[in-house]
Order: structure tokens, then sequence, then C-alpha cells
């Protein structure tokens, strides 16, 4: 997906022993972790993760896609939900404590300069790349007019806010958005099933069927669509990408084990040019087109 040689990705993956700088604990059951980790905050692309030690008694490391990187200041973030044991022992790390983290893993997103109408979707835990590619977007293209739409069924990690940012073609009392997006001037809109104010009601997918069905042949021609997300999420997107004829990139997760491509323990069927093709998530991936995932 992007330019970089799978043996020049799992090559440039660093090992660091994070310093925890901040940790905060954020409504439903989720939490933001800022860990000093100079040489990946350097490196790291949207869509991207980090393998993560969540505390010494648990050998097997959990992955974790990036949300931001400051690399003048050496910092990365993530922003994880309590699922089970590595989380929750995660959520316990104080500021201070060291973590060992590899990264930054994987591929990344593949914006371009022709596809100036960038659509970002995330739900859930897939929040997180969607945050980080806006930002590349933003940075490297300031002309183009990415739009970001976020899904949740618990409380948003965020105290959502009115957005000032006018998005014509979108349904108008839609208006929550996300701060920190906000502020960075990338309009952004919320949907949930949970009848939060200012929200679209209904799943994201179905707020970006809105959005695209509002846009004319020319805008449809400058849209690309990138999602993360549950695996029902992302074949909606997929499938919004088919039905508008827009090419999509989607961001998978999968169980992992080793993390680097040693294990095969994340490995995912593709539709190929030449029949099915086997690819490990953690080093092919995790951007896939989205029609290789969900082929026709
Ligand atoms: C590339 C990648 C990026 C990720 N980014 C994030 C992120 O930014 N924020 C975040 O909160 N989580 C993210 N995850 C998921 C995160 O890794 C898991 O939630 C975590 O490993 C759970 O560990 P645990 O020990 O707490 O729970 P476990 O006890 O291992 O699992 C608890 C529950 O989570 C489910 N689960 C665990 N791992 C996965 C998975 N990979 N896919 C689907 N279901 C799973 C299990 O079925 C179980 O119900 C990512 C996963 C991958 C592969
Ligand atoms: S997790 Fe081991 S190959 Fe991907």
């Amino acid at each position: 997906m992007d330019a970089l040689a799978e043996h020049d990705r799992r090559g440039s993956i660093l090992l660091e022993e994070a310093t925890v700088l901040q940790h905060e604990t954020l409504p439903g059951g989720q939490h933001l972790l800022r860990l000093q980790a100079p040489g990946i905050a350097q490196k790291a692309r949207s869509g991207q993760f980090v393998h993560l030690c969540c505390g010494p008694e648990l050998p097997l490391r959990r992955p974790f896609s990036l949300l931001r990187a400051d690399p003048a200041a050496g910092w990365i973030e993530i922003l994880y939900k309590d699922m089970g044991a590595g989380t929750r022992l995660l959520a316990q790390q104080q500021p201070g404590t060291l973590l060992s983290l590899l990264g930054p893993i994987g591929n990344s997103f593949s914006p371009s300069a022709e596809r100036s109408r960038p659509l970002l979707i995330g739900g859930g835990v897939g929040l997180p790349p969607m945050v980080f590619l806006a930002g590349e977007i933003s940075a490297d293209w300031p002309e183009h007019q990415a739009i970001v739409l976020l899904g949740s069924e618990v409380a948003f990690p965020f105290t959502p806010k009115p957005s000032r940012l006018l998005l014509p073609d979108m349904l108008p009392d839609v208006i929550a958005a996300m701060p920190l997006l906000e502020d960075r001037g990338v309009p952004s809109r919320l949907a949930s099933n949970q009848d939060f104010p200012g929200c679209f009601q209904g799943h994201v997918t179905a707020l970006a069927e809105h959005w695209l069905a509002a846009l004319n042949e020319t805008e449809l021609a400058k849209v690309e669509i990138y999602a993360c997300g549950p695996g029902p999420m992302l074949k909606a997107a997929a499938a919004l990408a088919r039905r508008f004829g827009v090419p999509s990139q989607l961001a998978l997760e999968e169980y992992m084990a080793c993390g680097v491509g040693g294990c095969a323990g994340c490995v995912v069927e593709l539709a190929g040019p030449d029949g099915p093709e086997m690819k490990r998530v953690c080093v092919d991936g995790p951007v896939f087109n989205g029609s290789q995932v969900f082929p026709a």
C-alpha cells in the first residue's frame, strides 16, 4: 500500500523503553496514554502501530495504533479501551513507569494529491489512526478538504463541541465535532445510536452515505475513503466505496502474537490479481485496499 518495501519496514522497527508521561482516564472505559519514545515519534506515520508490553507480569505484547506523535518533543500518544487482562494492567501504569515498546510497525495510509476530498471514517477504537491521518493530510496538503466522521456506542473519549466549520453537504442537525480536529481546522462530525446530542443517530457509515450522496460526479472523483474500526464498519465502508465508485484504504485489526511478521498469527485472505493471497496484518498491513479486503 505504501512505498516502503516490507523488509525495509521490518528493519526500521525500534525497541524503546518508553517512559509514561501522562495517563488519563476518559469516559467509556477509555484511556489516553502519552509515552516518551523519541525514535518512534520521529518515524511514525498514520496507520502504524506500536506493540506494547502492558506490564512486566504479562509477556505477550498488545498492539495499539498511534493517535498522535510529536517528533520535536519525542512523545507518542495512544488511545485505548478496557478490553481484558492487558488493557486492565496497562490502565494501572503511572507516570514515570517504563514500558517496553516495539514500533512503529506496519505500512501506512497513502493519501494522494489528486484525491483532494478525503473522507476519513473511524469507529470505536478505530478513531486514533483517523486523527493521525487528518493531521498528516492537513500538514502535507493544506488545500485538501478532508472530513472526518467518527462513530462510537460508548461515550466519546473527548467532550464533543458544536462545530463552527460549515459543511454544505452535511445534514444540518449533525453539528457535534471532535475538539482536537476542530481546533486544527479539520471538520469532523460524530455518529452514534445512543442519542448523544448533536450527533447523527445511526451508524457512522450511514452518515458517510448521506455525505457521499450529496456530492456531484466531479466532487466524487476527488474522494477517497480511509477507514479503521470494527469489521462490519469496514465492510460497510468498502461497500460505500464500491457503490460511489471511489477508492478505499482500510486499516485492519487482527489478533497478534509477535507483531513483527514472524508467527503468521495475524494472516488474512485478500483478493489478489491472480486469486486469493495470504497477508500478515502486522507487517504487510495493517492498511489494505478495500476492494482486496472485501471484493465484490
Ligand atoms: C493493529 C492494531 C491496532 C489496534 N489499535 C488499538 C487502539 O488504538 N486502541 C485500542 O483500544 N485497541 C486497539 N487495538 C486492539 C487492542 O490491541 C486489543 O483491544 C487489546 O490487545 C486487548 O488486549 P487485552 O489483553 O486487554 O484483552 P484480551 O483479553 O486479549 O481481549 C479482550 C477482548 O478483546 C477482543 N480482542 C482482543 N484483541 C482483538 C483484536 N485484535 N481484534 C478484535 N478483537 C480483539 C477479544 O475477543 C476479547 O473479547 C488494536 C489492534 C490491532 C491489531
Ligand atoms: S502477529 Fe506474528 S506475523 Fe503478524
